[in-house]
Parts: C-alpha cells; structure tokens; sequence
C-alpha cells in the first residue's frame, strides 16, 4: 500500500519508528522501496551526492524535478518527498507555491520538504493552502551554511535550543506534517520528539527521535569524507572499484588480431 504523509503521523502515535533515506535515481528508489524505506527524500545533497558541489547552493528546482521524476517511477510505495532547493521559496510566499507545485505536478512529489520556520510562515501557509504536505527542517539547515560559518551543531545553548522549540511548535502549528531536525543534541532531539504529535526526524540528533534520515551515499560508503553522524553499512565504492577491476583485466587480456 502506498504510504502517504498523513501515514508517518498514525506511525508515531503507534510508537512505531519511520525510516527514510535520500535518493537521486530510479534504481536506487527502486531497491529502496522494495525494502520497505517509509519515505524517499530526493534531497537537496543532491548537490554533492551526484554532482560533486561544495555544498548544496548549486542545486535548482530543475534539477529536483529531473531526479523527482526518476525516483517516483522507482518508488511505488514509499512516500516521496522533494526537497526544495536554495531560494526557491526564501524569496516570495507566491514563487514558493509555484516552486512547490512544480516539483508535484512535474517531478510527481507527495510532498515538499523545506529548511526553516517562522521567517517562511506564510510561504508554508500558501503551499498547504495548495494542498501539498509540507516537512520542515531545523537545527542545522545546509542551506545556512554561509551564515552558520560551516556546518555546526546547532541548539547547544540554552537560549538556541528554546529557539528552535518554539520553531518546531511554530511550524507544528502552522500544520506542517513532519520535521527534519538535524545535528541538535539528544537532550533536545528527545524534549521536541515528546512535546510534538507530528513525527520528527532525526540526523545526527540522536536515536531519541520518531524516525531517521541518511544520506544514501553516507551509508552505502560512497562519500568520501563521512559525517560523524553517519554509519558505513556497506563499501560500495570498493565493490565498484574491484568490478572495474576485474573488467578492464579481462578487456586487457583479449589479445585482438588483424584478419590479414
Ligand atoms: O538534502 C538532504 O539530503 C537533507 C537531509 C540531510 C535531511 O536535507
């Protein structure tokens, strides 16, 4: 059965934890689904996942419709969500909603996923209003990488974490239907996961959240500078680098003659 937003909020109050992890192409969403992941995050990490980027600035809303639209073919079950890229809905509540249904209607999302709270009130407002379930994403939000000074811990002072708690009742309120919240200590992962109904999903935020998020590429072995919070499940890039291996010594070995 197709899993939809409203899915993950009947999981938390079941007690039963969420999983969901990034991906960029129709293979991958595929192998995914088939696993049973409750939600593919075609994510803006897309930026260095598969394109190599510093960071995830580069990314457009184009490119997010193009890898949206490989991963829902992928994805038959699980619920996809499309990231919305850097100033895509940070300009205009008007061009956020536009954005929004772009990468539903053309990338074929069950939902957009956006970094922030109160400052894009009324950009989430106008996207609800259009009838697309919205996740929000506090703490440590890439696309603030410029303003954070790199990528830091965010919520370790008092004043910081009642901040992003009375972001995350904010953004509850507004009626988004999840919340990223990535790199915060545990203590105050555990203290927004008991005051919220909506599930909240960590990263790097310890294991006392609702559900988890990865990067595909973290767990698969594929990055090559691993963030602390990830773990290696598996050394893809080793597996590819011996199948290489093994072809270009079998392409080597056949000796090719001249027919006269
Ligand atoms: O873009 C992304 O992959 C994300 C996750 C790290 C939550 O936003």
């Amino acid at each position: 059965m197709k899993i939809y937003a409203t899915d993950l909020t009947a999981k938390k109050e079941r007690g039963e934890k969420i999983t969901m992890l990034t991906a960029y192409d129709y293979p991958t969403a595929k192998i995914l689904d088939e696993a049973g992941i409750d939600a593919i995050l075609v994510g803006d990490s897309l930026g260095m996942a598969v394109y190599g980027d510093e960071n995830t600035l580069n990314v457009t809303v184009d490119d997010i419709i193009r890898h949206t639209k490989a991963v829902t073919k992928g994805a038959k079950k699980s619920l996809v969500i499309a990231d919305m890229p850097f100033c895509s809905y940070q300009i205009s509540p008007e061009e956020a909603a536009q954005n929004a249904a772009r990468l539903v209607r053309e990338g074929g999302a069950q939902a957009v996923k956006l970094e922030g709270g109160s400052e894009f009130a009324e950009a989430i407002k106008l996207i609800l209003k259009c009838q697309i379930p919205v996740m929000g994403h506090l703490g440590l939000t890439p696309q603030s990488v410029y303003k954070f000074g790199g990528y830091k811990m965010q919520g370790k002072n008092a004043d910081d974490a009642d901040r992003i708690i009375k972001e995350a009742k904010l953004l509850e309120k507004l009626g988004v239907f999840s919340i990223v919240l990535e790199c915060v200590p545990d203590t105050l992962a555990k203290k927004i996961m008991e005051e919220l109904s909506i599930p909240v999903i960590g990263i790097g935020a310890g294991s006392n959240c609702d559900g988890q998020v990865q990067v595909i590429n973290d767990i698969l072995g594929l990055t090559e500078n691993l963030p602390r919070h990830a773990k290696k499940y598996a050394d893809i890039a080793e597996e590819i680098q011996k199948a290489v291996a093994g072809y270009k010594k079998d392409v080597m070995g056949v000796k090719v003659y001249a027919d006269n």
